[in-house]
């Protein structure tokens, strides 16, 4: 079945807005390296990784079903802020955007009866879920370390301990 017009625009705009996550994620990192906290900035870089791969996702998906890939410029990434936390806080709406905008592809997709976008949706749903919770955790546990540098230093060693996942 050919996708529909509406929905192929909407995932090209979801490869755009994967690669300005993975763009903004390699801002994070790059904050992170210079307040010298390298583990936390591995996480992010990892991060970057995986955005990446989900926009070869869709990428992929709008190829195999024989609609046109169309990149869009990816807007710069904010790169000031003013406390570590802040920097977790930003991961996590930019999650909460991607979570919205695979809800409303998630509705496109359901609205047009297109059920072959299902299981690659699906597969983000949970994957959402996963990324918020998981940035939520550090956000709570960066609260509690409450300025103790000792904590600090502790969940930067946590962090810097991720290593890619395996594809
Ligand atoms: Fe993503
Ligand atoms: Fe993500």
């Amino acid at each position: 079945m050919a996708l529909d017009k509406e929905l192929a625009a909407a995932f090209n705009d979801q490869v755009a807005l994967e690669l300005t996550s993975a763009h903004q994620y390699l801002a994070l990192s790059a904050w992170l390296e210079k307040e010298g906290l390298p583990g936390m900035a591995n996480w992010m870089r990892i991060q970057v990784g995986e955005e990446n791969e989900h926009a070869m996702r869709f990428y992929r998906f709008l190829i195999d079903r024989n609609a046109a890939v169309v990149l869009k410029s990816i807007p710069e990434p904010k790169t000031e802020f003013a406390t570590v936390v802040d920097v977790f806080r930003a991961a996590l709406a930019a999650e909460q955007r991607v979570t919205a905008a695979i809800n409303s592809l998630y509705s496109m997709a359901t609205d047009v009866r297109d059920f072959a976008s299902y299981p690659l949706l699906d597969w983000f749903v949970d994957e959402q879920i996963e990324e918020e919770a998981t940035v939520q955790q550090i956000i709570d546990d960066l609260v509690r370390t409450d300025g103790n540098g000792h904590a600090l230093l502790m969940l930067d060693r946590e962090l810097g301990a991720r290593v890619p996942t395996a594809e």
